[in-house]
């Protein structure tokens, strides 16, 4: 029997509840960015919400991307989407760029955000760590005032992210609020970050210390969604883990990061809590665990992956789907930016 892991979303008198969630398509999506995010995005839409989702290749570029590489993964990342359930008839799916209110919208969130605000943002602190910050691009630094205008174009109330994601979140709540009060309106939502399930923070294979990420340099770190079945098994089998068999109760991983992360990858693969996976495999060593762990991941994944190749075998297809979903989402960002303009005092006379 699956416990619940989602609680019912916090609703709003004056906004409609809308979700807006982004993924970069800076490499191949994880593991982390399928239980964290990706999974979650689809249960949203299947749960009847309104969803837009978005690949957010503007943000991709904030450091340097090959461009043969990013349209590529772009397509990449919408077969990934569509492969693991997003259904673009129903969600509204599309790129970015294509759009171009983000980019108009993070240009006046520029002038609300302050300077001392995106200097705190941990991630921009982890970029330029031990490097010359000087030398990192200005889009790095606005970042997340083109996160907040993202999701602020759609009014967006609700946004599903891995635990990364919160400090960014904090700010575009922030962003709201400033301009709210700058300018005496209740025009954007004070947005709820969405952070549930077992696997909000998906960690490395190699140290359970670490984020899965793709930007790791080891392959081995994680789980790719284009890795096949035996790739997937080999990856799992070789997991650093401790010594000891699994514990009893939840409270014992503590202080064992790699045989929690495992437990929690196969909570959040199954649908079920930690505790209900330590319940079955209480005193298992990882001998019993990592084999019925790498069968779950590959019975979960490999039909994903499946259809993920499938899809880019058109890639025209995949770039149709892109376009239709940005039409849709730029006919609810428009009328939203347009009134920005208006509220921020910009005469908009031109022949439309
Ligand atoms: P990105 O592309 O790094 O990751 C996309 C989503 O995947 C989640 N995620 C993880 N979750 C659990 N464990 C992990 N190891 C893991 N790695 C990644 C992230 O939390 C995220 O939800 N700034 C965002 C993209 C973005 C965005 C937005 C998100 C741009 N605009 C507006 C939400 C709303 C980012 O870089 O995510």
């Amino acid at each position: 029997m699956s416990e619940p892991v989602q609680t019912p979303l916090t609703k709003s008198a004056a906004f409609p509840t809308r979700i807006f969630s982004g993924i970069q398509p800076s490499g191949g999506l994880t593991l982390g960015n399928y239980l964290g995010a990706l999974k979650r995005f689809v249960e949203k839409q299947d749960e009847g919400i309104e969803t837009v989702y978005c690949l957010v290749d503007m943000h991709a570029i904030t450091v340097w991307q090959d461009p043969v590489k990013l349209r590529h993964q772009t397509r990449e990342a919408a077969a990934g989407f569509i492969a693991a359930g997003i259904d673009p008839t129903r969600s509204i799916l599309f790129n970015q760029s294509q759009v171009t209110a983000h980019a108009e919208l993070a240009w006046i969130f520029n002038c609300i955000a302050r300077m001392g605000w995106m200097g705190r943002m941990t991630q921009w602190k982890d970029k330029t760590a031990g490097k010359d910050a000087e030398a990192a691009s200005l889009g790095l630094f606005a970042y997340p005032a083109l996160m907040a205008a993202d999701i602020l174009a759609y009014k967006a109330t609700h946004v599903p992210v891995g635990e990364d994601q919160k400090q960014h979140l904090e700010l575009c709540r922030d962003i709201a609020i400033k301009f709210n009060h700058d300018y005496k309106v209740n025009f954007f939502p004070v947005v709820e970050p969405v952070i549930e399930g077992a696997a909000t923070r998906v960690m490395s294979l190699r140290d359970g210390t670490a984020k899965m990420s793709k930007s790791d340099p080891s392959d081995q770190s994680r789980i790719n969604l284009t890795d096949d079945a035996d790739t997937i098994s080999k990856k799992i089998r070789k997991a650093k883990t401790d010594m000891d068999p699994l514990p009893d109760h939840v409270e014992g991983l503590k202080d064992r990061p790699e045989a929690k992360n495992l437990v929690n990858i196969y909570a959040a693969l199954a649908g079920h809590t930690p505790a209900q996976v330590i319940a079955d495999y209480a005193g298992a060593q990882f001998g019993t665990f990592k084999p019925a762990l790498a069968d779950l991941a590959v019975a979960k994944l490999e039909p994903i992956t499946t259809e993920m190749n499938r899809l880019m075998k058109d890639p025209a297809e995949i770039d149709r789907i892109l376009g239709a979903g940005a039409a849709r989402a730029d006919a609810l960002a428009r009328p939203v930016l347009e009134q920005v303009y208006d509220i921020v005092g910009m005469i908009r006379s031109r022949p439309m």
